[in-house]
This record gives structure tokens, C-alpha cells and sequence, in this order.
């Protein structure tokens, strides 16, 4: 399946973006410091970058950035809160905001897929 390459030089730390792979939304988010810690802290091996499917794992509506009781994503349709790296915490949703396979090519682009 097809990959993309995108150029995520604009973004600062705290900021999030939103592109369109296979048809779906894919965020992709350059974590605050705190956000970050509190990641590693739960044994997550990634840094700042996060890159998930941005389709609720309930009913497949796409959840609001930086909103919920936990900092992460609301999804609007039922009320599941995310957390700052995707994991459910509160509501309906079944499992964590899916994970796409991707890595950095260069300091500023990241391939997804
Ligand atoms: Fe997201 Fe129901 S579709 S909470």
C-alpha cells in the first residue's frame, strides 16, 4: 500500500497536525515536554513524536485535538477521552487510537505507511 512523506518542520512542540492517508485521518502531534514524560513514565518507548489514526476505536468518528479531561482527544460523537498518547481513559472506546507503521526519513519528514 502506498506510504506518504510529510514535512512536519513546522511544527513546534505543543502543536498537532492532520493528514489524509488511505482515506483517513492521521494526527500527528510533537508532544510537550510534560507530555512526553509522562509517556515515558508509562513505559511507552517513543520521544516527543506521536503518529496515530485519528478514527475512534468505538464507532470510527474522528475525536477533537487537544480536548478531553486528559489532554489528549475528545471524541465528539460519544464522549471518549484520549490521553496524550492515545490510550483510552474515560467512555465507550475499546481500545487506544491506532498506531500506523512510520519512521523519519530525515530530521523533518516522517513516511507513514
Ligand atoms: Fe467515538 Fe463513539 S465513536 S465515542
Amino acid at each position: 500500500m502506498a506510504s506518504i512523506e510529510v514535512d512536519v518542520s513546522s511544527l513546534v512542540e505543543g502543536v498537532s497536525l492532520t493528514v489524509q492517508w488511505r482515506g483517513r485521518p492521521v494526527f500527528i502531534r510533537n508532544r510537550t515536554q510534560p507530555a512526553t514524560d509522562l509517556a515515558r513514565s508509562a513505559g511507552e518507548g517513543r520521544e516527543n513524536w506521536i503518529v496515530m489514526i485519528g478514527v475512534c476505536t468505538h464507532l470510527g468518528c474522528v475525536p477533537l485535538g487537544q480536548a478531553g479531561d486528559f489532554g489528549g482527544w475528545l471524541c465528539p460523537c460519544h464522549g471518549s477521552h484520549y490521553d496524550t498518547a492515545g490510550r483510552i481513559r474515560k467512555g465507550p472506546a475499546p481500545e487506544n487510537l491506532a498506531i500506523p507503521r512510520f519512521e523519519f526519513v530525515s530530521e523533518a519528514v516522517v513516511r507513514i505507511g
